[in-house]
């Protein structure tokens, strides 16, 4: 593995050695408080975030590396003075021996890429890709429910500009009878013509219109945020679970969402044992982890 830029670049073979070590790294942190020793890693952030970038920092930092964080490179890079994405990779390129960017433009991460003498890791690009999102999405419900294969998804809210629901797409493709229940806030419906059973065959998809709809056994709910940022005044109406919505799925339904929530999950759910996004943020340290030491083997 050399970049990250799409999560369908992650077969299964891959997600599952990378589960395996996020599961050691949890379990015996110490033995790889040394695998990054004397790397450098840039994380280029040209929008906001908690979770992707602090994550990333604290795994490089936790694996013996050092970081380079900026956290608005729009507003504190040369970004400002006009310099382009391509002429910034160029320079961070020689500071760090791999760069972690998030960027508004969706082909961001695969054109730094393709110019790149280091790894480029996809920190979120545009409404297209957020591949290790996607990661630790995967992990928390590998973990939950011990395979992926059968499992049956519902997909809530923002699923045209919502790049974490698309990449998880990708990911679950990877395998076997996967359906996948959408419910589209408004119209920000899933791009029916790149997330479709021929373009990811191992994925069925039905699509609904209420929540009554979706089928009481469903495994996981996967709320997620309208993207107010990129929506461009598009009707949406927010799908809101509260425990009375919870209630209605089996006791065995577990709650995810990428975070930030806005007012999509009642707090009321937060201690509940079927909410995971608290476990699922988590989560995310580890992969992350496991990620760095895999692209630096
Ligand atoms: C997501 C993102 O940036 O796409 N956040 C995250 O990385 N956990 C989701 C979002 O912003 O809604």
């Amino acid at each position: 593995m050399r970049h990250l830029i799409s999560a369908n670049e992650l077969s299964q073979e891959i997600l599952t050695e990378l589960f395996k070590r996020a599961d050691e790294i949890r379990e015996n942190g110490k033995q790889y408080a040394d695998r990054l020793k004397g790397k450098i890693i840039a994380t280029l952030f040209f929008e906001p975030s908690t979770r992707t970038r602090l994550s990333f920092d604290s795994a490089v930092m936790r694996l013996g590396g050092d970081v380079l964080s900026t956290e608005n490179a729009n507003g504190n890079s040369s970004a400002t003075k006009g310099e382009s994405l391509l002429d910034t990779i160029r320079i961070v390129e020689n500071y760090a021996d791999a760069i972690i960017i998030r960027h508004p433009d969706n082909h961001s991460s695969s054109e730094a890429a393709r110019i790149s003498t280091v790894p480029i890791i996809n920190a979120g690009s545009g409404n297209k890709e957020h591949p290790t999102q996607s990661l630790l999405d995967v992990y928390t419900i590998y973990k939950r429910f011990g395979k992926i294969d059968g499992l049956k998804i519902a997909l809530f809210g923002d699923l045209k500009f919502g790049r974490t629901a698309h990449s998880l797409m990708e990911l679950l493709n990877q395998y076997q009878n996967v359906e996948v229940y959408c419910l589209a806030a408004g119209d920000l419906k899933l791009p029916e013509e790149e997330y479709n059973s021929h373009v990811l065959p191992n994925i069925t998809f039905h699509e609904c219109t209420t929540i009554s709809e979706v089928p009481k056994e469903i495994n996981v709910i996967y709320q997620t945020r309208i993207q107010k940022e990129r929506n461009d005044g598009i009707a949406c109406e927010p799908i809101r679970i509260d425990k009375k919505i919870l209630d209605q799925f089996s006791n065995e339904v577990i709650l995810l969402h990428p975070l930030p929530r806005n007012d999509e999950i009642s707090p009321e759910l937060d201690d509940d044992k079927r909410a995971m996004y608290f476990e699922q943020a988590k989560n995310g340290l580890y992969v992350r982890m496991a990620l760095l030491t895999k692209i630096f083997e």
